[in-house]
């Protein structure tokens, strides 16, 4: 490394710091060293250096029309929301009730959050995980060896008067915006869990036993916690060498994701990558680590991870749901017998916290250090 570039390396790792907005308002042209992974962990999104882990096509994800699981037709939509979460761990859920009003406000507030001032928005910059607000770089800016092309801002959201005074204040609005989304997507995983305890076969016809377990996680889940991530990427003028997220599950049972109409989002199916289209105003839900945890290793959480592109930023939304911060996560009882042992450790956000701290947030760790056996 010749002495020039080591100096503009050194003074790139201050800058990164700061986030990729604001490397990309400096006017950068090339992606700096900090945010280059290795040739096999780049996303390949040219197929003819990498057609074996790529997709040529784009994944088609089940779609479940939420207003049928209201209707007659309850039955086979529990049949297919169980296919879902047991072959690909995501769908698209479609007339799910929330205003196009809603979501349109949400994506245009957080939009322009991102568009304060950097004095503005880093004002909520800090490494403490239990923190109401947090504004942050990549994945984990502490203990991520490389960058990846990601701000976020996190916001806790429950119980919602204790977090919503430490929410930003700016733009005007987003408080008042941001309540009514979390609000409005807690119901609606409130709704969606109630469903899929249903297609677990833990509510069996009205059997007192089975009824109460249903009823106990459901009333767990009304006083769980919710985190929403907002996430902005800007554009990247070498899309090819980075990612907007590393490849990752989520820690919590479902998580409710809102994309703008820019994709982005990759699942990993059958070892392949797979592009999501964006469907306006739908949601696409993916199953938890806890949820794979309650269900006992029959619903699946999926390795996920965003791509950037030069020419858009992309604003995203993932609302996420579990238990209260200090419940146990444990299989349902309702899914352990003799022919099926319990495959997973309890677990609860304390260990949750003290597994990312001291590693590399990445694939499914936390989740197979949970493990009971290596099936
Ligand atoms: C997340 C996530 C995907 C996206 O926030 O956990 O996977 O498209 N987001 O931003
Ligand atoms: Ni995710």
């Amino acid at each position: 490394m010749s002495p020039v570039m080591a100096v503009s390396a050194h003074n790139h790792k201050g800058e990164c710091h700061k986030g990729v907005k604001q490397l990309v308002d400096s006017g950068l042209q090339r992606v700096p060293k900090k945010y280059i992974l290795s040739p096999s962990e780049r996303p390949a999104t040219n197929m003819e250096e990498d057609p074996i882990n790529v997709a040529k096509q784009n994944l088609q994800l089940p779609i479940i029309d939420f207003s049928d699981l209201l209707g007659p037709n309850r039955p086979q939509v529990l049949q297919n929301l169980a296919a879902a979460c047991e072959g690909y761990g995501f769908f698209q859920l479609v007339n799910h009730g929330i205003s196009d009003d809603v979501i349109r406000s949400m994506i245009g507030v957080v939009g322009r959050f991102f568009n304060l001032s950097f004095e503005e928005r880093t004002r909520y910059m800090t490494e403490d995980m239990r923190a109401a607000v947090r504004y942050g770089t990549s994945f984990s800016q502490t203990k991520d060896s490389v960058f990846c092309w990601r701000d976020f801002l996190k916001l806790l959201c429950h119980p919602l008067p204790e977090f919503l005074p430490h929410w930003p204040p700016s733009p005007v609005d987003f408080r008042k915006v941001a309540a009514t989304y979390a609000q409005e997507t807690k119901h609606l995983f409130l709704m969606l869990m109630e469903a899929i305890v249903e297609s677990l076969g833990i509510m069996e016809a009205n059997e007192g036993e089975e009824t109460l377990e249903k009823d106990n996680i459901l009333k767990e889940m009304e006083d769980g916690s919710q985190v929403l991530v907002t996430n902005f990427y800007p554009p990247c003028p070498e899309p090819d060498l980075t990612l907007g997220m590393p490849p990752h599950s989520d820690y919590g049972f479902l998580t409710l994701l809102l994309q703008d109409e820019v994709e982005g989002l990759q699942i990993q199916f059958q070892e392949k990558w797979f592009t999501v289209q964006p469907i306006n105003n739908a949601f696409v839900v993916n199953v938890g680590d806890h949820l794979e945890i309650y269900s006992n290793g029959k619903y699946k959480s999926v390795l996920h991870r965003v791509v950037v592109n030069s020419a858009n930023s992309r604003t995203s939304v993932a609302s996420l749901h579990s238990l209260p911060f200090n419940s146990t996560v444990r299989p349902s009882p309702k899914l352990v017998d003799e022919t099926n042992p319990k495959r997973y450790a309890d677990t609860d956000f304390e260990t949750f916290l003290a597994h990312i701290s001291t590693t590399e947030t990445k694939r499914k760790d936390f989740l197979n250090s949970r493990k009971l056996t290596s099936t």
